[in-house]
């Protein structure tokens, strides 16, 4: 049955390619993807695969119960696209001005669809239940993935796989790492509000530029003093602004800066750590402040169990795969809130066209659509391992 899945997958290629060219013509920005929605929903309809639309936005999941008992496992692929005006020369170009798939989720949701649908035509023997998730705004925050699981629609679901595309690594790849995979980037504000007054008067002032630098500097202590030496962080203060003249104490200081993190514990012991050193640093001047925290997404922290599922099966999948554990990467994914709830891993599927490829987010990115199946039937293969293993 998975031989048959497989070749049903490699047999529909053709309209796999059809499907991702289709939706990179029509692209549609996050929250913004109704159109994209519909012919998602309208695809399963015309298989007669039931589905739920308008999951947590514009979010569709599709539910196929195998005839055979085994876990329930959630497939993962997002469908939203970029603001950014294509540039390539190609006759399946975006028809739609200053809108481009520019990241390859068309790619994602051409692959689980025609995964889903040679799922559907061996439903009988498959064992347990398979959850198709097509996710809309990964690309901005706070993205899809949370509204989707807040309405409590993955609740009983045991496993959760998904793919990126990926035209950093080359075709014919698989690369995943079990643990940290991708990064959570943070930005910080930091607004010091103290008493301005003569520069030659220091005394009857609160001098807020005077605090605003030794936080720069006790800010350093985080990552040095508070967090484990074997986990990584990094805190950088990047914008500091205070005053306008020279013989003027100014009333207030703005620091902004990031944070990067690949484990939440240390994230939030940096934001914990971070307002101490703020309020510390106010303190002895009787300085107020205002401590502004904006959580990116969080880090995509790999299930080192399903990790493995991908790295040791990926070669069954299909044998031309060569499955590899890399670095984690800076970039990030809000695939992250799906494994913060359930055991699982993303993975990336090689797509490298060739050596003068352009990168994600470039109005001339394009991917090898060679590597569709290959998305198609590791996910597959995937659920396949999970369900052979528990
Ligand atoms: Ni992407």
């Amino acid at each position: 049955m998975w031989e048959e899945i497989k070749k049903a997958i490699d047999a529909s290629y053709d309209d796999m390619v059809q499907i991702r060219r289709h939706l990179h013509q029509y692209p549609e920005i996050s929250f913004h993807e109704e159109k994209t929605a519909a012919f998602i929903a309208d695809t399963y309809e015309k298989w007669g695969i039931p589905c739920q639309t308008k999951v947590g936005g514009n979010g569709v999941i599709a539910t196929i119960k195998g005839g055979k008992p085994g876990k329930k496992v959630a497939l993962r692929a997002d469908f939203d696209a970029l603001p950014i005006q294509e540039e390539n020369d190609v006759p399946y170009k975006s028809k739609v001005d200053g809108s481009m798939h520019a990241c390859g989720h068309d790619g994602h949701t051409a692959a689980l669809l025609t995964l889903a649908k040679a799922f559907y035509d061996h439903k009988e023997e498959l064992p347990g239940t398979v959850v198709l998730v097509h996710q809309h705004a990964e690309e901005y925050a706070p993205g899809g993935a949370k509204p989707i699981i807040e309405t409590g629609i993955l609740s009983d679901v045991d496993a959760v796989f998904g793919t990126h595309l990926w035209v950093d690594t080359p075709y014919g790849t698989i690369h995943t790492s079990k643990g940290n995979f991708m990064a959570g980037a943070d930005r910080f504000e930091i607004t010091i509000k103290g008493k301005g007054g003569h520069g030659a008067l220091p005394h009857q002032t609160k001098d807020a530029l005077v605090i605003g630098s030794q936080l720069v500097t006790s800010l350093q202590q985080i990552v040095s003093r508070r967090v484990d030496p074997l986990e990584t962080a990094v805190v950088t203060v990047g914008q500091f602004e205070s005053g306008f003249a020279f013989n003027i104490i100014p009333d207030t200081a703005k620091l902004t800066g990031t944070v990067r993190t690949f484990n939440s514990d240390v994230q939030e012991l940096i934001i914990r750590e971070m307002e101490k050193m703020v309020q510390s640093a106010c303190l002895p001047y009787e300085a107020d402040y205002e401590f502004d925290y904006f959580k990116g997404y969080p880090p995509v922290v790999n299930h080192e169990q399903e990790a493995d599922l991908i790295l040791n099966h990926a070669s069954e999948a299909d044998p031309e795969l060569i499955a590899e554990e890399i670095p984690p990467v800076m970039a990030g994914e809000d695939f992250a809130y799906y494994l913060l709830e359930k055991p699982g891993a993303f993975f990336f599927t090689g797509a490298r066209i060739d050596d003068h490829y352009y990168p994600h987010h470039h109005p001339k990115f394009d991917f090898d659509e060679r590597a569709l199946p290959h998305a198609a039937k590791t996910l597959l293969q995937a659920y396949r391992s999970y369900q052979e293993k528990n």
